[in-house]
């Protein structure tokens, strides 16, 4: 490509030092502690038939992440808005998957200080991501229950969304080694908590129960808690043992990564009758539905 020619968007777009690169050519320097030490804090909105879904409750989310790690993006919730509307219409996508992160950047030479530090603001669009391929979705995950224990939040709060995801990768590779298509993490008393870029729902007796402490306090979860709601299904947010969650009527993922995972497997025994099941595909039918409410949804400026 020669220096005339415009640059290609096509793969997806970053916004990296004021400037909008290719997704290919976007970086972080070597000596950032963003990659040295994982120390960042990122979200992730999508964008679905050219809308953002929830734009705001991400946007809250992120400048909360940000406060509870002293991380600074320099910029307000509007100012983001347009970058990660601009990224998206760069790319030309109707669908994405949207990130805005900061990372610590790095304090002068000679000096550990992580208050000298000057932090960066980065964010990208690229075509949307699905946790779980068409067909997982289909016949429900297989998933399997970690010995990895997930990182306690007393040590790393897992309601800042971060990147310490050494316990979610390890887990993964137990799981994927045992045939499973993914994995959920427990807490030290055995109550299963999050896996990798999802919350978890069980439903028993006609109630579900979410995970209350140790996870990521899912965009997603609040939509299935709010779309429950409008069902008349009373929700649960407060421990679930590993035992609970392997007895369950029906379980499912939640992420904005696929929305409602419908789950058919846990620990290689059939969760219901192995079918996904009738509340579940209720729900993930509607969560698709109110990507359409005006309420949630905000336009990109293409
Ligand atoms: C660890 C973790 N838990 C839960 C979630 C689900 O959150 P949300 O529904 O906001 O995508 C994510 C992000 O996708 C995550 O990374």
């Amino acid at each position: 490509m020669g220096p005339m020619s415009s640059p290609d968007f096509s793969k997806g777009a970053a916004w990296q030092g004021g400037n909008f690169v290719p997704i290919g050519e976007a970086s972080v320097p070597l000596t950032d502690w963003g990659f040295l030490r994982s120390d960042a804090a990122y979200d992730v909105v999508t964008v679905w038939d050219g809308a953002f879904f929830r734009l705001d409750a991400h946007l809250e989310r992120f400048m909360r992440s940000c406060r509870k790690f002293r991380l600074d993006p320099g910029r307000s919730p509007q100012e983001i808005f347009e970058i990660l509307s601009q990224c998206v219409k760069l790319a030309g996508l109707r669908s994405a998957y949207v990130e805005m992160l900061v990372t610590r950047g790095q304090p002068p030479w000679g000096s550990r200080d992580p208050r000298l530090a000057v932090n960066q603001f980065r964010a990208f669009a690229v075509p949307y991501v699905w946790i779980a391929n068409e067909e997982q979705r289909q016949r429900g995950l297989h998933v399997k229950v970690s010995k990895v224990q997930r990182i306690p939040p007393a040590s790393v709060d897992p309601t800042a969304k971060n990147y310490h995801w050494n316990d979610m990768t390890m887990g993964l590779f137990e799981a994927l080694d045992a045939g499973a298509d993914t994995v959920l993490l427990s807490d030290a008393a055995g109550n299963v908590v999050e896996g990798p870029g999802f919350n978890v729902f069980a439903l028993r007796g006609g109630r579900l129960v979410t995970p209350l402490e140790g996870v990521l306090e899912g965009i997603t979860r609040r939509t299935v808690v709010e779309i429950a709601g409008t069902f008349g299904v009373p929700v649960d947010v407060r421990a679930l043992p590993a035992d609970e969650l392997r007895s369950a009527d029906e379980v499912f993922l939640s992420s904005s990564g696929g929305g409602v995972l419908p789950v058919t497997r846990v620990d290689g025994k059939t969760v219901g009758n192995g079918e996904p099941g009738a509340v579940t595909r209720r729900l993930l039918q509607t969560y698709w539905d109110w990507h359409y409410e005006p309420r949630y949804s905000v336009p990109v400026r293409y």
